[in-house]
């Protein structure tokens, strides 16, 4: 047929349907048009959803004894959460402690390591094994913060391990909290129906690769309902949608006659977005709760790395001290380490935290520690048990009034200590393992040198916060020491929460 009799015969049957419809009966009686379902719809973006912003505390250890390279972030104000977000960590490396049959200690790195870089990196989580793995054997941890919506916070973390003839253990387990409450939950407590889902999910695919069956989705298989609940555990779940991925292994009844699906699937993986109808009965209490996250992150902020539990038994540990201040370059010290996140002790003279006691209650606020270093810098030695107690007395009722904090150590002028000073003061005395030596003036290049290459892990480092030399070079020192792998702690937190009695120059690893 050509092009010259088709116009004709069409115009005829255009006036037959009208003759016919004039003379048709108003209606079938009962007949309604097919209800679809209600669809989901399909997310092609390759990009995750924004997660949200939320401050962390962000962690890092290399240990080439038992080969393993781990990024984590620990949340401010959620213990819980993080006890579980380390759990991950800790059995990481006690798999990689029995794999080598060697012990686990911490360990910092050689200068210029490159440690400073922590916590998670965006995409981290969903890239190729071997685009995580690169060069390296043994154990790779990495992180990624997939939700920071309302008071829900969510950190999925990705444990790579190389195995001989290039076989990959590769395991995800995403961990939620609500920062209001407290309560954790895994990716695993999130659904208590999973096979809820499936319909709707294979109904959207299936829709997308052009089908229009009306038939129902049969049930999942064992096998693929096995599939479908990993696919559920890297689901995104925020604002109202459950943003499910579709693995490479899916398979259902329903999509066995699509050829084309599998095809677009690999040509722009997508994701199956469900939301309300499709999702009721599906979520346990808590998987709701994320559902209904949404707007800012509400939880805590970071109020000071002081604040913040670091596990020194899992990453190098080391104490820096400042001593004889406060002093006006006291908060040139303060800035730093907030912007490192990173805390320190400060042994305090009693007659300059009386000059400058807004400093004195800023380092309190940032979560410092502060010792006692007696009232005007005398070395008690040589004093009576009488000038003894005045010195660290009076010293101490002021620096309490000031911070609130216990001021449970004492740092001897000079070193100068004995047991019976130590009687005396009924407290630990805090010495030091390494000295920079800053009041002898070296210059800045020496003085940062030193300081950043002497320390090793569980070091306590004596600095003095009246020294210009040292506010000069503070923020390279701290820099390069957390570039060597070190997490800055104070005293008390290098000990795990209690300095033992006597006399002490070092932490507990060395
Ligand atoms: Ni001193």
């Amino acid at each position: 047929m050509n092009g010259r009799h088709r116009r004709p015969l069409l115009a005829v049957g255009a006036v037959l349907t009208l003759l016919l419809s004039a003379c048709a009966p108003d209606s079938v009686a009962g007949w309604e048009p097919r209800q679809w379902s209600v669809s989901g719809s399909i997310v092609r973006s390759p990009a995750p959803t924004d997660p949200g912003h939320a401050s962390t505390l962000d962690m890092r250890l290399q240990n080439d004894d038992v080969d393993i390279d781990a990024r984590w972030a620990s949340l401010p104000g959620a213990p819980a959460f993080n006890t579980a977000v380390e759990a991950v960590v800790r059995a990481a490396v006690q798999e990689q402690v029995v794999v080598s049959g060697r012990p686990y200690r911490p360990t910092a790195h050689p200068v210029g390591a490159g440690l400073g870089e922590r916590g998670c990196a965006p995409g981290s989580t969903t890239a190729p094994a071997a685009e995580v793995l690169g060069e390296r054997t043994g154990t790779v941890v990495v992180c990624e913060i997939v939700l920071a919506r309302g008071a829900m916070f969510g950190e999925r973390i990705r444990v790579l391990t190389a195995r001989s003839g290039g076989a990959v253990d590769d395991t995800s387990t995403t961990i939620y909290t609500d920062a209001a409450t407290g309560t954790v939950a895994t990716d695993t407590q999130l659904f208590t129906d999973p096979a809820a889902l499936w319909p709707a999910y294979i109904d959207t695919l299936r829709r997308d690769a052009g089908s229009v069956s009306p038939l129902p989705v049969g049930p999942p298989t064992d096998a693929q309902l096995a599939v479908f609940e990993d696919a559920l555990a890297h689901a995104e779940l925020a604002a109202g949608e459950i943003v499910i991925p579709v693995p490479a292994e899916l398979t259902a009844r329903e999509l066995d006659g699509l050829a084309a699906w599998r095809e677009r699937s690999l040509e722009h993986p997508p994701r199956v977005a469900l939301r309300e109808p499709q999702t009721s009965g599906a979520l346990s209490p808590v998987g709701e709760e994320l559902l209904a996250a949404e707007g800012v992150f509400t939880g805590q902020p970071s109020a000071g790395a002081g604040f913040e539990h670091v596990p020194c038994d899992l990453v190098p540990c080391m104490a820096l001290t400042l001593d004889d201040g406060p002093s006006s370059l006291t908060p040139q010290f303060l800035d730093v380490l907030r912007d490192e996140h990173s805390a320190a002790t400060f042994y305090m003279l009693g007659q300059n935290a009386q000059s400058h006691p807004d400093t004195v209650r800023r380092v309190a606020a940032e979560g410092h520690e502060i010792g006692n270093h007696t009232w005007d810098h005398s070395y008690l030695t040589g004093l009576t048990d009488a000038q003894i107690g005045s010195e660290l007395g009076q010293t101490a009722v002021l620096l309490r009034e000031l911070s609130g904090q216990a001021v449970s150590t004492f740092r001897p002028p000079g070193g100068y200590v004995n047991d019976h000073v130590v009687g005396i003061a009924g407290q630990p005395a805090v010495l030091w393992s390494v000295d920079t030596r800053d009041w002898e003036h070296p210059s800045d290049d020496d003085l940062a040198r030193y300081a950043i290459e002497t320390p090793d892990v569980s070091t306590i480092m004596l600095m003095h916060d009246i020294q210009a030399g040292s506010a000069r070079v503070f923020a390279e020192v701290v820099a390069g020491l957390r570039d060597r792998g070190f997490s800055l702690v104070t005293v008390e937190a290098l000990f795990g929460g209690t300095v033992p009695g006597g006399i002490v120059r070092h932490g507990p690893l060395v």
